[in-house]
Order: structure tokens, then C-alpha cells, then sequence
């Protein structure tokens, strides 16, 4: 038999690719440690030294969580992974979900949710705004949904969600509370038992440094609770915690369900050492720091936040209103073109209306905040701004 589809000229020789300062609102540049430790020959996904690197994934996900909860695990795929995983567990047929929608990722859980049969209450706010614990008592009486959805960091529009109180508001009303970190884990405080939170997930390509791929997810006890006494079957196979938690150690004994993604956990087993040796508190701190170098330099260009509230603020994806007159795409483009560097525009509700600036993992770094600022101040100059 001869192939009579020939070899293809796009993949062969060697990979190549730009370089790219990514600060966008992810993926962000991955840490180098976390890189190579992805280069390290593969091993069988139940094999005993891999089965020790899940479980010292299990104990730096705890850390970066803040919880003692034995449910802890890495969903194979990227933070939308983590969020169907968490939708498609946490509710039954019938059950309502009310839903945090001040953006795109409230969005994705009102259709994901629909799409998992539950109804679904969506409680729309304008970009830019948050919910405050009036907002969220009023919902929970009136709906007394299964489960409460928030956004910590909504990337899409820069808003920071308190999340004080809102754990303790939620066991008031028997309502799980389930909450989005994806860009916003390892950048900004999280108190996952102190705060009451239910259940959590995250992503690995943000604030922990790593490439795409990986989705931190945290159940605490009620939330495990739901998911044992389910009347009906988690309705996807793939997302099945009981399956999946099964092979994370989660019961007795390990079981196959899917291959892990061994070079990946690798990675993520990386990251997570990066978080413990620097220490949580310090990643916080340098965060803010970052931030707050970035909006002293954008504020003598005379850029302003989107934000309205600086306590709604997010620290980690920043957006910055588009003045009058100034044409965003050719500032972006000139970033790229120029300094190699990702500077993204608005998502949803806010394109045209705002840069997005992310600061997070590996690349909060004072020097790449003056690489932005540059980027700026040079855009904005050809266009007559300066
Ligand atoms: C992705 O997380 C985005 O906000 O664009």
C-alpha cells in the first residue's frame, strides 16, 4: 500500500516559536523550573512514584487553598474543566443554581449550568460592579438555590469579589457556595475553610505559573456531602469526582479512570513547591506590590481604572479605561509589534471599553511592569496623547 496523502510541510523540522512576554489575562509565562520539570521522562500514571507526585500535589493545593479538606485534586484540563466538573457534581436535574453574572465566567456557568438540567437564577450585574452581602441575602431568600455562584477574580472586567460572610450567609440557607479562582488563586488572599467556601476551582495557567492544562479544585465537606448522597448520576462520565476523586486517592484505593496527564502533573507538582517555598503570604504581598507600581505609572499617563470602586479592584488582571479619541487596537498592536509583548484589549461586555493588564505568577515582576508602562507611553505617543 502506498500513503496517498503526502507528509505535510507545516509539521516537520523543528518547532519554533516567537517569543512573547504574555501580560494578558493569561496564560501568563509559565515559571522555567515548571518548564523542565516537564521536559522529565514520562512515567506509567499508576505508578507508585507517580501516584507521590499526585499526592504532594494534593498537600500544595491544600496550602494554596488554605484547607485541611482531604478533597482536593487536579482536573485534567483547563479552568472551564474545572468549572463543568464543579456544575455538572454539585447539581442535581431540577436544582436551582443562583449566579454571580458581572461577566463572562458568570455567563459560562449560566449556560453550562442549563446545559446540566438545573434551573438557573442569573443575577446580572453591569461590568465592572460586584455583589454585596445584601445583594446575595436577598437572592438566597427569595430562590434558596442548591448552590450560590461567585466569581472571585472576573477577568473579563477586572472586578475583585469579597468573599468574606458569604460562606456563612450560605449555610444559613442550606446553599453550597461555589466560587471561580481560575486568575485569581495564589495572587490575592483565599481562605477556603476560614471563609466557608463549598467548592472551588482554579486554573493552572495563571497566578501559579504553569502552562495550560491543569484545574486546582477544592470540594469541603458539605460539598462532598452533596456528592454522596446524589440521587441521580453525575451526568458526565469524565467529571465524575466519584470516579475521579477515585483515582487522587479520594476513597480506599486508587482506581483508573483516565490517564493522568503525567508530564503536566509534573509541571503543576512544580508550581506547587514554587508557591510553598515562596510562601503565600509573600506571593500576596508581591502581587500587590506589582499592582500598585503599575497603576502609579499608568496614572501619570493619565489612564484611568474601570473600576469604579478601588476596593472592587482586582489586583492580578487590571483594566484600564480606553481614554476618548485613543484607537486600542493600535496601542496593542504596537506592543506586540515592538516589545513582543501581550497587552490584551476587553472581553464581553467590555471590549472597547478597556485594556487588560494581568500581572500574575511568574511574571509579577517590577521589570515587566516597566515594560508595560513603556508600552503605554510609547502607544499612546503615536497617537498624539503624549
Ligand atoms: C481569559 O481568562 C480571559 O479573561 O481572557
Amino acid at each position: 500500500v502506498v500513503t496517498n496523502v503526502t507528509a505535510p510541510e507545516g509539521p516537520s523540522g523543528v518547532l519554533h516559536v516567537p517569543p512573547r512576554l504574555l501580560m494578558g489575562p493569561g496564560p501568563a509565562n509559565s515559571h522555567p523550573r515548571v518548564l523542565a520539570a516537564q521536559t522529565l521522562p514520562l512515567l506509567g500514571h499508576m505508578h507508585p512514584p507517580f501516584f507521590k507526585i499526585m499526592d504532594e500535589i494534593q498537600q500544595g493545593l491544600r496550602y494554596v487553598f488554605q484547607t485541611n479538606s482531604k478533597h482536593v485534586l487536579m482536573v485534567s484540563g483547563t479552568g472551564h474543566a474545572g468549572m463543568e466538573a464543579c456544575i455538572a457534581n454539585l447539581l442535581e436535574p431540577g436544582e436551582t443554581i443562583v449566579v454571580g453574572n458581572n461577566g463572562i465566567w458568570g455567563s459560562r456557568v449560566c449556560d453550562l449550568a442549563e446545559r446540566y438540567q438545573a434551573k438557573v437564577v442569573n443575577l446580572q450585574k453591569e461590568p465592572g460592579q460586584t455583589y454585596s452581602k445584601d445583594d446575595l441575602s436577598k437572592a438566597l431568600e427569595e430562590h434558596k438555590p442548591a448552590v450560590l455562584f461567585l466569581t472571585q477574580g472576573e477577568s473579563s472586567t477586572g472586578t475583585h469579589q469579597n468573599l468574606a460572610g458569604v460562606g456563612e450567609l450560605c449555610r444559613k440557607h442550606g446553599t453550597l457556595l461555589l466560587v471561580d479562582t481560575v486568575c485569581s488563586l495564589g495572587g490575592v488572599p483565599l481562605f477556603s475553610d476560614a471563609w466557608e467556601v463549598d467548592a472551588i476551582y482554579s486554573g493552572s495557567q495563571k497566578c501559579l505559573a504553569a502552562p495550560p492544562g491543569g484545574a486546582p479544585l477544592f470540594f469541603g465537606e458539605r460539598a462532598f456531602e452533596k456528592l454522596q448522597s446524589r440521587k441521580s448520576k453525575v451526568a458526565s462520565y469524565y467529571f465524575d469526582l466519584n470516579l475521579v476523586g477515585d483515582y487522587w486517592g479520594w476513597y480506599d484505593k486508587r482506581f483508573y479512570h483516565h490517564t493522568g496527564m503525567t508530564s503536566t502533573w509534573y509541571g503543576m507538582r512544580e508550581a506547587l513547591a514554587l508557591v510553598a517555598n515562596e510562601g503565600l503570604d509573600n506571593m500576596w504581598a508581591r502581587h500587590q506590590a506589582v499592582a500598585d507600581h503599575l497603576w502609579a505609572g499608568l496614572r501619570e499617563l493619565n489612564l484611568e481604572p474601570f473600576v469604579e470602586k478601588p476596593e472592587d479592584r482586582l489586583i492580578t488582571v487590571n483594566t484600564i479605561k480606553i481614554p476618548e479619541g485613543v484607537d486600542p487596537v493600535a496601542l496593542v498592536t504596537n506592543a506586540m509589534e515592538k516589545y513582543n509583548l501581550e497587552i490584551s484589549g476587553g472581553l464581553g461586555g467590555t471590549v472597547g471599553k478597556v485594556w487588560r493588564v494581568g500581572l500574575m505568577g511568574y511574571n509579577a515582576k517590577m521589570e515587566n511592569v516597566e515594560m508595560v508602562l513603556a508600552a503605554f507611553r510609547d502607544g499612546l505617543k503615536k497617537q498624539g496623547r503624549l
